[in-house]
């Protein structure tokens, strides 16, 4: 579905001081509008258009979930909107999470949690053992708990100033884990840092792993080659946003740098 769907917001939930989730009705009927976890929306709030990934989707109520994180004037326009305004969606878009055997760990850093939340819930439907570490600065940014233990996910919380469960970085409490159990698969989502360490430690322990990958985005679709990455050529948009281990270890431009909007380089 390439032209935005303009639809009303169905309801409004406060995730947290810089979270909310804002949920849709969407047909579900057609196979190419039924949405993947992982996959991502372009929303359009009349002025500019967005990424976002879905972060719930409830085939049985036909809705489509998207939580946003307020950074700028894109996401702080969106968050004064209200249950009854109106906004423009299309997609789904990219390539979605894929299942690779039973036991599953879930790792999601700040708002990387809203595609990895409804990765839970798709592999808890699929009755997979899923451990899921949801991490962030402090006990009040934790996204997606309560939902996640309620579908019967192992929710491990990690903050860095130690407020909720274990104090330091997401990449230390995935190397305890690591160590102590075995797994047949790991997708993450988060800042970049983060998803190239626990690239190297997936290496290490020789455990597949999914990772999803945020470049600026303009048409979706593939066309004008804003998201490209360095080295494959691949448009994150298509052939992502999620990518394998075999995949990311060709993309030599990840954990070092991305392109703005005028395609500069910005190195982390
Ligand atoms: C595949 C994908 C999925 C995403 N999923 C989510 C999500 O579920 N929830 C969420 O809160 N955010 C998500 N983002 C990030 C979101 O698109 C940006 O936070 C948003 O565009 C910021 O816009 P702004 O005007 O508020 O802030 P700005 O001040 O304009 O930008 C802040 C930062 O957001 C990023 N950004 C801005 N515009 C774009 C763009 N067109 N494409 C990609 N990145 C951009 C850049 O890193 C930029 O430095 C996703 C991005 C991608 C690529
Ligand atoms: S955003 Fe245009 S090719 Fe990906």
């Amino acid at each position: 579905m390439q032209v935005p769907k303009v639809l009303e917001i169905k309801e409004v939930f406060e995730e947290s001081k810089t979270v909310k989730t804002f949920i849709f009705n969407w047909n579900m009927d057609q196979k190419e509008s039924l949405p993947k976890p992982g996959q991502f929306m372009m929303l359009w709030n009349f002025e500019d258009e967005k990424p976002m990934s879905i972060s719930s989707i409830d085939p049985v109520k036909s809705e489509l979930g998207i939580s946003i994180k307020t950074v700028g004037e894109f996401t702080k326009n969106v968050h004064k909107l209200k249950k009854g305004d109106k906004l423009g969606i299309r997609g789904p878009y990219g390539k979605g999470f894929e299942i690779k055997g039973s036991k599953i760990l879930a790792v999601g850093g700040g708002i990387g949690m809203a595609p990895i939340a409804s990765f839970v819930d798709y592999s808890r439907l699929m009755g997979l053992k899923i451990d899921v570490i949801s991490a962030s600065l402090t006990l009040d940014e934790l996204l997606f708990v309560k939902r996640m233990k309620k579908s019967g996910a192992n929710v491990l919380t990690c903050t860095d100033d130690g407020t909720c469960g274990f104090q330091g970085f997401a990449t230390d409490r995935v190397e305890e884990l690591l160590n102590e159990n075995s797994y047949d698969m790991i997708v993450t989502c988060g800042p970049e840092l983060m998803m190239k360490c626990i690239m190297d430690m997936a290496e290490k322990y020789q455990i597949p792993t999914q990772f999803s990958m945020e470049r600026w985005m303009k048409c979706a679709m593939g066309i004008c080659g804003q998201c490209c990455v360095d080295d494959t050529g691949w448009r994150v948009c298509v052939e992502g946003p999620v990518f394998w281990s075999h995949e990311i270890n060709l993309i030599k431009e990840f954990g070092k740098y991305r392109r703005d909007s005028s395609g500069s380089r910005n190195y982390y």
